[in-house]
């Protein structure tokens, strides 16, 4: 029989995201109200099991009125994975296993189980523990919906709703200025925000890193609409678009935890249809701004229905865990599962063939995108 649980942690890795904190608010809650357990709040994600003094109890008290304040009252950092930790030795960078220290100082401050509420890079590391004997129940949180397992993960309806608005309001200066304006967003390999956000708002033309684009199509279509009156365009291009045959455009800063920073694409873009179409273009880059801010109602209700399930999933012992949306319910499915492969747009989607009823271009012509799709490997 599983050991009785007194003690739970919780923490929230990597990026932060709008509903961080209505996860832990449910956690807390649901602790409070339906178990006679302790929460421990960790610091900083893994960083606050591998150094000291970050750790401190969660009541009810600490939990009131987080429920749409965006980030994390726990901190969090995408530098810490405890099998590649960096320490700085005589001034260089050194990476170091502390995998190990992370079980023990858990198991020394009593921790039974632990909800890891994290994208990819969280739960992978989540698994890898799991394995050297630390209890764990995954929450997936990214505003990037990456993650197998689970039809969405909370943030990215804020994130989407974000960018709608921000595509709304760019709509209003490229109309008066007969301008092409250029939204860059997250999402790093996946389209899912730019796909999403840029139907919601009647974007022109959309770039995701699932269809290479080809410059010719996109400055086509741009040239198209200047000739039947529309003398403005949108478009909406992922962060990791890439154009046929070429690769995403990375920021030149080192990189962050073994993962390179994208950025640029929109930029890079604009200078080359500026060469082809008779047009002034513009680029802004969303940035941060879609992780912050207030979640919106779907997320809030998505995150507390993951934190409150993440605990009854430690109650019913099912460790190793992530919590998931499937069919409109909340079910468990393995982390190992869920962190397998990245989560793209399948180019079967019908969220496609809406963009094609509703003459958006895609990047490339349909033919291009059915041989694709025909060619892909799944
Ligand atoms: O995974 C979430 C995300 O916001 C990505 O969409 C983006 O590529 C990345 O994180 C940015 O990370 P950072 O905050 O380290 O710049």
């Amino acid at each position: 029989m599983a050991s009785p649980i007194r003690r739970i942690g919780v923490l929230t890795g990597g990026g932060d995201c709008p509903g961080l904190n209505a996860v832990i608010r449910a956690v807390v809650k649901t602790v409070v109200n339906e178990y006679d357990w302790e929460v421990l709040g960790i610091e900083d994600g893994f960083e606050g099991l591998i150094q000291p003094g970050k750790v401190r109890p969660l009541t009810l008290a600490d939990v009131r009125g987080i429920l749409p304040r965006g980030g994390t009252i726990l901190g969090t950092t995408n530098r810490a994975n405890p099998f590649h930790y960096e320490v700085e030795v005589d001034g260089e960078l050194k990476l170091f296993d502390v995998s190990d220290d992370v079980v023990r100082h858990a198991q020394v401050l009593g921790i039974d189980a632990l909800v890891v509420i994290g994208g990819d890079g969280s739960l992978c590391i989540a698994h890898e523990l799991m394995q050297k004997g630390l209890k764990v129940v995954g929450v997936p949180k990214t505003i990037d919906s990456d993650l197998q397992g689970t039809v969405i993960t909370f943030g990215f309806d804020t994130a989407v709703n974000t960018a709608m608005d921000a595509l709304d309001k760019l709509r209003t200066t490229a109309e008066s200025h007969h301008r092409a304006i250029i939204l860059e967003v997250m999402g790093r390999d996946a389209g899912w925000i730019a796909l999403k956000a840029g139907i919601a708002s009647g974007a022109d033309v959309i770039l995701i890193p699932e269809i290479p684009y080809d410059l010719d199509v996109v400055a086509n279509k741009i040239a198209r609409r200047n000739r039947s009156g529309s003398k403005f365009s949108i478009v909406v291009v992922a962060e990791g678009a890439k154009p046929v045959g070429g690769e995403a455009v990375y920021q030149a800063e080192r990189e962050v935890g073994g993962v390179r920073r994208l950025g640029g694409i929109g930029e890079a873009l604009a200078m080359q249809l500026r060469e082809r179409c008779q047009v002034e273009v513009r680029v802004t880059v969303l940035g941060h701004l879609q992780r912050g801010g207030s979640p919106t109602a779907f997320d809030r209700l998505l995150a507390s229905r993951f934190g409150t399930m993440a605990v009854h999933l430690v109650a019913e012992g099912k460790l190793g865990y992530m919590v998931a949306l499937q069919d409109e319910c909340i079910v468990a499915v393995p982390i190992a599962e869920a962190v397998a492969q990245q989560k793209f747009v399948p180019l079967e989607s019908d969220i496609l063939l809406t963009a094609f009823g509703l003459d958006i271009c895609l990047g490339n012509s349909r033919k291009e995108i059915e041989k694709m799709q025909a060619g892909r490997v799944t």
